[in-house]
Order: C-alpha cells, then sequence, then structure tokens
C-alpha cells in the first residue's frame, strides 16, 4: 500500500517539475522561425482568396500589436472560431495555420525549419508586435 504522505511528495514534485519546463518552452516567440516558407506559400493563396476582399496589411500590424504576448495557438483559434467573417470556420485546419505563417511573415517575421503545427507547441510560442 502507498502512504498519502508519499503521494503528495510526488505531486509536489511532479508540478515542480512541470511549471519550469513552461517557463522554459514558454521562450519561443514568432522570431524563431517557427513556421516554413511552404507553409507562407500555401497561405498567400487562402489569404488573396478568402482574407483581403476585408483586411488590408496595416490591419495584421495592428491586430499582432494587440495580441503582444500572447500564445500564437489563441490567435490561431481565435480566427478559426471567427474568420472569414461572412463563413466562420469553413476553411481546413491547415488552411488557418498556413494563413497565419503568411501574416507573419508579412510583417517581417523570418520563416525556419520548423512547421507551424496547432497540435504542437502553438501555445508555446508568443506573439511579438511587428
Ligand atoms: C467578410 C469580411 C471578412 C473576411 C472575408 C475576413 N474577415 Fe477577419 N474580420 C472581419 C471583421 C468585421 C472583424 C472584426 C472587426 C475588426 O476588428 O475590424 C475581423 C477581425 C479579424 C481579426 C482580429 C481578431 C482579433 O480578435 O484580434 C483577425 C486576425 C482576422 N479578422 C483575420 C482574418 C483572416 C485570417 C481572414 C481570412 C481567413 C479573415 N479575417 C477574413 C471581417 C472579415
Amino acid at each position: 500500500m502507498i502512504k498519502p504522505q508519499k503521494i503528495n511528495a510526488s505531486v509536489l514534485v511532479l508540478t515542480g517539475l512541470l511549471s519550469v519546463q513552461s517557463l522554459l518552452a514558454q521562450e519561443k516567440t514568432v522570431n524563431d522561425g517557427v513556421f516554413t516558407q511552404e507553409q507562407v506559400n500555401a497561405g498567400q493563396v487562402v489569404y488573396d482568396s478568402q482574407c483581403r476582399t476585408c483586411h488590408n496589411k496595416r490591419f495584421y500590424r495592428d491586430t499582432l500589436r494587440s495580441w503582444n504576448n500572447q500564445p500564437l495557438l489563441y490567435l490561431w483559434e481565435t480566427i478559426m472560431g471567427t474568420m472569414p467573417a461572412d463563413n466562420p470556420g469553413s476553411l481546413m485546419f491547415e488552411e488557418y495555420t498556413d494563413v497565419i505563417a503568411f501574416i507573419l511573415h508579412e510583417q517581417g517575421f523570418p520563416a525556419g525549419e520548423s512547421k507551424l503545427d496547432p497540435d504542437n507547441g502553438m501555445e508555446q510560442i508568443s506573439i511579438l508586435s511587428p
């Protein structure tokens, strides 16, 4: 039988480890090459057909400014849940991801080796003001 105080101790150690880990992981930003050039190219096609009629580049700059330091995943979820305003949620997950890569690239953030993936670490990437 496991003694109660033993369980408490291991839970404490575990939560301690987890919070250290999330602190370390949170260090990534949109400036660290968190999407690929292929995603940018694919995102431009989506943007031109689905987003361009209602928003210009300036709009995205202001949006990123107001999202400064927020996890990129939250922006992805917001866009997925509300955009395109005339037909929310109508795009595929991948298209929403690609269009975010395009928007970030347009605002001067660099493409890199790792692919942007809403199921993999996007809550640990912070948005920066362009
Ligand atoms: C039919 C017009 C229309 C289309 C198409 C459209 N939007 Fe929007 N979008 C809006 C409106 C209206 C708002 C809310 C008012 C505002 O902030 O200007 C908005 C808000 C946003 C925001 C701000 C969200 C926030 O809470 O900060 C983002 C980002 C955005 N849209 C991205 C996109 C993307 C990406 C696409 C293409 C997939 C898109 N929009 C297509 C009309 C549109």
